[in-house]
C-alpha cells in the first residue's frame, strides 16, 4: 500500500471518505499522516479517533512567511514517509516550494467542475451563473490555485429551487465517491476506460 498523507483545514469529511477507503484490504493506499494548519480542525480529531498519526502545524506561528510554514509541512510529510499527498479541504494557497516539491504527487479536490469556479463560494456562484450541471473535480496540484491536470470529475444536476446548501450537500456526497475512486485509479495507473468511469455522472 502506498503511504498517503492528507492535508486538511476543517471538517474532514473528504478525509473520512479516504480513510474509510484505505481501511479496505484491496485499496492501494494507507494513510501515514493527517496534517492540518489549524490545530482545532474537527478533521484532526476524527483522524486521531481513527487511530491515525496526526500533526498540526499552525500557520499563524509563521507570521506571514508562507514558505517557512510549508517547509515545516514538508518536513512532517517526509518524516511520515508520504509518497502522495491528498489535499482535502486544505484552505491554504500554496507557494511554488510545496507545489514543486510534490509535483505530480499531490492531489486536490475542488467543489466545482473546473476550470469553472475556482476559489471560494462555488455553489453560490454556480447558482448565480445559472448552470444546469455542477459538480466536483479531483486534479493534480500545480502552481495556480485550483489548476492542474484533471484526474476525474463527478457531475451533479442543479435542480429548480436549489439552494447553495442543498446543492453543496449533493456535491459533497459525490466528492466522497470521487476522491477515493480517483486516488485508486491514480495509484494503480489505471485511467478510466469508459466514459461512465471518467465522469461519475449522476442521474
Ligand atoms: C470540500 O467541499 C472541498 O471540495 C473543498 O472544501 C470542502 C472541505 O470539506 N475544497 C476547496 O474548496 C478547495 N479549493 P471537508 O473538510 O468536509 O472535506
Amino acid at each position: 500500500k502506498t503511504p498517503v498523507a492528507i492535508l486538511l483545514s476543517g471538517r474532514g469529511s473528504n478525509a473520512t471518505a479516504l480513510i474509510e477507503a484505505c481501511a479496505r484490504p484491496d485499496f492501494p493506499a494507507r494513510i501515514c499522516l493527517v496534517l492540518s494548519n489549524k490545530p482545532d480542525a474537527p478533521g484532526l480529531d476524527m483522524a486521531r479517533a481513527a487511530g491515525l498519526e496526526t500533526v498540526a502545524i499552525d500557520h499563524r506561528l509563521y507570521k506571514k512567511d508562507r514558505e517557512a510554514h510549508e517547509r515545516a509541512v514538508d518536513a512532517a510529510l517526509q518524516k511520515a514517509g508520504a509518497e502522495v499527498v491528498c489535499l482535502a479541504g486544505y484552505m491554504r494557497l500554496l507557494t511554488p516550494f510545496l507545489t514543486t516539491q510534490w509535483a505530480g504527487k499531490m492531489l486536490n479536490i475542488h467543489p466545482s467542475l473546473l476550470p469553472v469556479f475556482p476559489g471560494l463560494h462555488t455553489h453560490e456562484r454556480a447558482l448565480d451563473a445559472g448552470v444546469r450541471i455542477h459538480g466536483c473535480t479531483v486534479h493534480l496540484v500545480t502552481e495556480g490555485m485550483d489548476e492542474g491536470p484533471i484526474l476525474g470529475q463527478a457531475a451533479v444536476p442543479v435542480l429548480p429551487g436549489d439552494t447553495a446548501e442543498g446543492l453543496a450537500a449533493r456535491v459533497l456526497r459525490q466528492e466522497h465517491r470521487l476522491y477515493p475512486d480517483v486516488l485508486r485509479r491514480y495509484l494503480t495507473k489505471s485511467p478510466a476506460s469508459t466514459p461512465a468511469e471518467a465522469a461519475l455522472l449522476v442521474a
